[in-house]
């Protein structure tokens, strides 16, 4: 039992904040900023636009994409970290807002910026079990509402943004989310974490040290797991914390530069909606063309980390 993409959409907001906007909100400079992580730009969201919001734009325009409605879609998974409202979940509020009627079910991941691999995840094993026909896996987030803007450190890190991708079930098991990988270790929390007051706690330079090791060790595992070695992979899309992280962690891995896509530069860090967002910008771009094959490693607070191999 398998499965495969039939569709994908994103949504940014319009606003574009680039690193000389940050350099009037914080004691930073565009050189740092570039320099330490590639990025040069973010959109953040309006102060009345939500995760909801967005995810439902993305998930509209992966249904347009797919030539799908609603009601075609069995069950919706959602990794976001940054919702509004302890519940009910994004998944739900997204399926009440396109006017779903078939009372299909719809669930939150909250894995921070692995949230879209463990969303892959859940997605896979309900396809192998043969439990559903077609899963919209939605990334969103809003990381502009958890900045503090008293630390330089972690202000400029991050974006909002969302992107969906539907799943549909399939008889070959070569084609959509072949195999995923997804870990944990809860007794590195303080690492990286968010506080009460929707503020984000980061010591960059251990987070640093773990992505680059964590990353490549989940790519290696699916690669070992399936047989394949980096020349069979098309595409390498990694979480997009960090250009450097990036480009360490594609190295480790044997990975030429030129297959690994980046975004980091224009979207920032997105956390849950990073990977989704990514995939979606090198389709509408022409980066990723369909069918290639793809390894998907990421790594975020927890610490969580995983991977996936997914034929797009
Ligand atoms: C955050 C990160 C870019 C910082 O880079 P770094 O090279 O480790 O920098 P450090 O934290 O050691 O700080 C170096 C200096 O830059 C300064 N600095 C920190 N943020 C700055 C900013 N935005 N602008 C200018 N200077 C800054 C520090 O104060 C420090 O100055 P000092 O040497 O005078 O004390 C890097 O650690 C990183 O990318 N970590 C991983 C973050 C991540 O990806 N998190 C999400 C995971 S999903």
């Amino acid at each position: 039992m398998g499965n495969r993409l039939i569709g994908y959409g994103s949504y940014l907001p319009e606003r574009i904040v680039n690193n000389f906007d940050l350099e009037k909100m914080v004691d930073t400079s565009d050189e740092w900023i570039v320099q330490r992580t590639g990025m040069r730009e973010r959109h953040f969201a309006r102060d009345d636009e939500s995760v909801v919001d967005m995810a439902t734009i993305a998930a509209a325009r992966a249904l347009e994409n797919a030539g799908i409605t609603i009601n075609d879609i069995d069950m919706v998974i959602v990794a976001t970290t940054t919702p509004e409202l302890d519940f009910p979940s994004v998944g739900v509020q997204v399926l009440g807002r396109l006017g779903a009627t078939n009372n299909a079910p719809a669930f939150d991941v909250r894995g921070a910026c692995t949230g879209y691999i463990y969303a892959l995840h859940c997605a896979r094993a309900f396809f192998t079990a043969g439990m559903h026909q077609r899963i919209m896996l939605i990334g969103a987030e809003k990381m502009s509402r958890f900045i503090d803007w008293s630390d330089r450190s972690t202000a400029v890190l991050f974006g909002d943004g969302a992107g969906a991708l539907i799943f549909e079930h399939s008889s070959s098991s070569y084609s959509g989310i072949i195999d995923t990988v997804v870990m944990s270790d809860g007794g590195e929390f303080e690492m990286l974490h968010g506080t009460p007051d929707h503020h984000i706690i980061m010591n960059g330079p251990e987070t640093y040290k773990k992505a680059v090791s964590l990353m490549p060790q989940a790519a290696n595992y699916i690669m070992e797991h399936a047989g394949i070695t980096a020349d069979n992979v098309d595409w390498i899309v990694p979480h997009q914390a960090n250009l450097r992280i990036i480009q360490s962690g594609a190295q480790r891995l044997g990975f030429p530069l030129e297959k690994i896509l980046v975004t980091v530069d224009k979207h920032a860090n997105t956390s849950g909606a990073s990977g989704v967002l990514a995939l979606s910008y090198a389709f509408d771009n022409n980066i990723i063309k369909r069918g290639q094959l793809v390894l998907y490693p990421a790594f975020g607070s927890g610490l969580t980390w995983g991977a996936a191999l997914i034929r797009v």
